[in-house]
């Protein structure tokens, strides 16, 4: 079992990405899904991804980017149902904000649809507060939550 950060230069690229793709196909609705732009998302300057594996399998990642010298944002993190509630997720995402920190940002923002309630749950646990309600976020009928976290860097 491990976490690895997704490297270009990485032979497993391709594989790891098509995984990816298929999990987010299985866990997001079709607009949510960043499937068919997955590859894409990833060659942007700025971004990245931690997965990790158990067996051989990819059982979660977070994808995250840093637009600008100030501010993150976490654009996706999913764990694979049968891998839920050990407590992957947490650590997935505690490795993402320690890769921004690194980064000096002091901010990590994201979104997140309000019946998500184990994502939410777990935003806040790791500190992040509710922003707003941003209305028809990712269709005319589905909300979401922009939420962030704040760090002094000292
Ligand atoms: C959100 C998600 C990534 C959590 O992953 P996970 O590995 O199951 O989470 P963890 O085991 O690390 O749990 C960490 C914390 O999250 C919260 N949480 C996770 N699952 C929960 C659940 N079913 N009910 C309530 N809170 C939950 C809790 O605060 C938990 O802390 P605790 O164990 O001290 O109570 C996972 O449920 C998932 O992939 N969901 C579908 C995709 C999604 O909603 N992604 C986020 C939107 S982009």
């Amino acid at each position: 079992m491990g976490l690895s950060e997704l490297q270009r230069t990485s032979g497993r690229w391709g594989e790891v990405v098509d995984e990816i793709v298929r999990l987010e196909k299985k866990i997001f609705p079709k607009h949510e899904s960043l499937a068919r732009s997955f590859d894409d998302e990833l060659k942007k300057k700025n971004s990245g991804l931690l997965y990790m594996e158990i067996d051989g399998e990819i059982a979660g990642y977070v994808m995250y980017s840093c637009p600008s010298s100030l501010c993150a944002v976490v654009a996706k993190l999913a764990v694979k149902e049968k891998y839920r509630r050990q407590g992957h997720g947490e650590a997935l995402m505690k490795a993402a904000i320690q890769k921004c920190r690194s980064k000096r940002i002091n901010r990590i923002s994201l979104h997140v649809e309000p019946l998500r309630s184990s994502a939410v749950n777990l935003y806040k646990k790791l500190g992040f507060q509710i922003d707003t309600l941003v209305t028809a976020y990712y269709s005319s009928d589905r909300d979401a939550y922009r939420m962030f976290i704040d760090f002094g860097n000292e």
